[in-house]
């Protein structure tokens, strides 16, 4: 079970100190929301913020391009340090060459899908990436309240995953907190993003227990590692 607390969700004028307080906190991945205000209405961060992060942080960066042109970013983001980088599936034709390149350039290869797009569109791309990012909002903000619907297709990726031997993670991102994500990891989610419920908090290594926790004991998997009597 991988916690990734979310950058996007944190003080804008500390960024080096609440990327330390979330390593502190516990977190496994460092989740970076990138926004180019064309794929999305917002725009966040670019590669220089990941690039002086780099070296004062040891968590997974987990760089997630909600970008129209993620052609002219994945080198960027790659030599600033990203280990794992998204694209989204929306992006059509043009996916294929996008994860071999992300693959190239030595980054794990994650791919995301938004709200209204069917899982479906994902199919043909699961045997060449490392993980999926299922989007529990609409992209673009932070704070949204999760969308149910969404449950489903994390079940679908798992069923896909076990059926074909598949090793990729399932990544969930949008509303998790702690109740959420113990319905996500429930059907098989075993990567949780989460901004708001994370970074909001004074408390953020209680918050980050208290869901891997709540997530540890929702998964498929939790009756297996329960000791064996004796
Ligand atoms: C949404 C981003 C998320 C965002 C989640 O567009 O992709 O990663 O940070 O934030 P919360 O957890 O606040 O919904
Ligand atoms: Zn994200």
């Amino acid at each position: 079970m991988i916690i990734a607390p979310s950058l996007l969700a944190c003080d804008y004028r500390h960024f080096a100190k609440e990327a330390l307080r979330a390593q502190k906190a516990g977190g496994d991945w460092l989740h970076l929301d990138i926004m180019d205000g064309h794929f999305v209405e917002n725009i966040s961060f670019g590669p220089e913020v990941v690039r002086v992060l780099r070296p004062l942080s040891k968590m997974f960066f987990d760089v997630h391009l909600m970008c129209s042109k993620p052609e002219i970013l994945l080198e960027p983001f790659a030599k600033a340090g990203a280990d794992n980088i998204t694209v989204h599936v929306e992006l059509g034709e043009r996916v294929t060459p996008l994860l071999w390149k992300i693959r190239a350039l030595g980054c794990k290869v994650g791919l995301a899908i938004n709200p209204p797009t069917a899982i479906a569109h994902a199919e043909p791309f699961l045997s060449q990436i490392d993980l999926l990012l299922i989007m529990t909002v609409n992209p673009g903000f932070g704070g949204q309240p999760f969308i149910h619907e969404m449950l489903p297709k994390i079940q679908q990726a798992a069923a896909w995953r076990r059926e074909r031997g598949l090793g990729y993670r399932i990544e969930v991102d949008g509303g998790i907190n702690r109740d959420t994500a113990a319905e996500c990891a429930r059907v098989g989610a075993d990567t949780f993003v989460s901004g708001t419920a994370l970074f909001g908090q004074r408390q953020m290594k209680r918050a980050v227990e208290t869901m891997r926790k709540a997530v540890t004991a929702a998964a498929p998997m939790a009756k297996h590692r329960e000791p064996a009597m004796c």
